[in-house]
């Protein structure tokens, strides 16, 4: 979700896109809420208000301080697994949905381009263990720029967790799929913001910012909004993905 056009697009439309689609689950990327970058605990609230049951975070978690201290006790909004253990906050959460089923989610951060703490293939093994003695169905929500790494995350995941899904590069991609294992994956669920724009931002100051090396304040763009992300069917019983196709829905 970027800025206040994702946000005004989430709240008004998630709960009847929700019962459109059959959905009985929704995990929200929220790290771009805040006028682009970070997000507030009053946003985070007001997405979760709007129907997401998780919110994940990626590389821009701590642009807010405000969110340090509500991260720490929050039990729905999580950021990447593989910052520091001192950061605040948890990488891991559970939460029931609508038909009773637990759901665990995962949220970790890629190294091309972000360098992270650490990687998160040193830990992956065990945090899926431990999301899987609390859920069957486990999601988990790859923060990344390299599609190398998230296509190489969801091999290494095949039949071990329901559905990898990347985020952050705000671009949907075209390789929705079921591995032969039953894990669901799409290198990109895309962006809920505006589209006229270059991910996010303002075009004309994205490519001021490109063509003089100077800096430019960014500031998010408003036109072409569209809610976008991911379906995925799955077998409560066994947490093995039946199906899964991008959603890209118009806004308004
Ligand atoms: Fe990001």
């Amino acid at each position: 979700m970027v800025g206040a056009p994702g946000r005004r697009a989430v709240e008004e439309r998630l709960r009847g896109l929700r019962a459109d689609l059959g959905a009985t689950f929704c995990i929200a990327n929220g790290e771009n809420l805040a006028d682009g970058v970070g997000i507030t605990p009053k946003l985070a609230e007001r997405l979760l208000a709007a129907g997401a049951d998780i919110v994940t975070l990626g590389n821009h978690t701590w642009r807010r301080q405000e969110i340090n201290a509500y991260l720490a006790r929050s039990e729905r909004v999580i950021r990447p697994a593989n910052f520091t253990a001192d950061a605040p906050g948890r990488g891991l959460a559970v939460a029931t949905a609508e038909d009773g089923t637990p759901v665990a989610v995962i949220n970790v951060l890629g190294s091309l381009f972000i360098h992270p703490p650490h990687d998160l293939f040193e830990s992956i093994d065990e945090l899926v263990e431990e999301a899987r003695r609390q859920a069957k169905v486990v999601v988990v929500d790859m923060h990344a720029e390299a599609t190398s790494e998230k296509v190489a995350l969801s091999a290494w995941l095949d039949g071990k967790v329901t559905a990898v899904v990347g985020t952050h590069t705000h671009v949907q991609t075209s390789d929705a799929r079921v591995l032969r294992g039953g894990t669901a994956a799409i290198t990109d669920v895309g962006m809920t913001g505006p589209h006229d724009s270059v991910i996010g931002v303002k075009t004309e100051l994205a490519i001021r910012r490109m063509r003089t090396g100077m800096p430019v304040r960014f500031e998010t763009a408003e036109g072409g909004v569209r809610i976008e992300g991911a379906l995925i069917d799955c077998d409560p019983e066994t947490g093995r993905a039946t199906a899964i196709e991008p959603v890209r829905v118009p806004y308004p």
